[in-house]
């Protein structure tokens, strides 16, 4: 995939959600079928329903497929995994995608699930959030949401991250559709003439430290040009 995105393939943020527990949040793998099943068996039947407004005992195997490989640009999809002490990946306990509607490239469709037992704790939030940058970046301009009339924790989410949404009813189904914010999230970009700036700056200062004691004409000279200020430019 294109590289000059900001989500990218190798994309990855290590979110602290309290003093036991950290969260990896990256992009969606072919090789995350299992992942997503261990995640699709946890969940309750309320939580199935309500993602995809049917009654669903079961993801096929074409379902695992269609979820895990995707090209990241027209259907995009990020998961949130639990890491155990080493860092290593434990368990899903999140998902979020968009999908470009076919007849409308500035719109997509938004799907959000997150665990039984981490939801109330912010991940929503945090994953809307982070789909709404990836998908800027993408040339989308609108979501659309589509879910149980009844849900009202999604519908005060698109309220709470996307601020202005219409809403439409039909049939018990919740329509809603939202113009999108200016990202509340933005994955920092670090400038490599930044990092060697402040490389050099720490070198400046340890060899003056270094020098302190050292006394003659020449050291005067190297401790003056160790003092100016440094500056990389291009
Ligand atoms: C809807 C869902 C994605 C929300 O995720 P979550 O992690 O539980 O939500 P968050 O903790 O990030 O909550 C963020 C905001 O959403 C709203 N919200 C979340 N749960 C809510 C609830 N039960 N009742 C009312 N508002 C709720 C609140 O505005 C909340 O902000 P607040 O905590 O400051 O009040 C999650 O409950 C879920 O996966 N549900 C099952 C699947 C589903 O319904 N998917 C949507 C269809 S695509």
């Amino acid at each position: 995939m294109v590289n000059f995105l900001k989500f990218h393939d190798s994309f990855q943020e290590v979110v602290v959600l309290d003093t036991t527990r950290r969260i990896a949040i990256r992009l969606v793998t072919p090789h995350d079928k299992a992942l997503l099943q261990q995640g699709f068996d946890s969940l309750s039947d309320e939580s199935r329903l309500r993602r995809f407004m049917a009654e669903k005992r079961f993801l096929s195997q074409q379902e695992l497929v269609y979820f895990t490989e995707v090209d990241q640009m027209d259907h995009f999809a990020l998961g949130m995994v639990l890491l155990d002490e080493s860092g290593n990946e434990k368990e899903g306990i999140a998902i979020g995608r968009f999908i470009r509607l076919p007849g409308d490239a500035e719109t997509a469709e938004v799907g959000l699930t997150v665990a039984d037992s981490m939801q109330g704790h912010g991940l929503g939030q945090l994953l809307l959030e982070r789909l709404i940058s990836a998908a800027q970046e993408r040339g989308i301009k609108r979501f659309r949401f589509e879910c149980l009339a009844y849900n009202h924790a999604m519908k005060q989410l698109v309220l709470k991250v996307c601020k202005e949404a219409v809403f439409r009813y039909d049939e018990g189904v919740m329509i809603a559709e939202a113009t999108l914010p200016a990202p509340s999230w933005v994955p920092p970009v670090y400038n490599p003439l930044d990092l060697m700036d402040g490389a050099v700056r720490q070198m400046q200062s340890m060899l003056s430290d270094a020098l302190k004691y050292q006394s003659g004409v020449g050291m005067d000279l190297l401790r003056q040009s160790l003092d100016a200020p440094f500056k990389l430019k291009l």
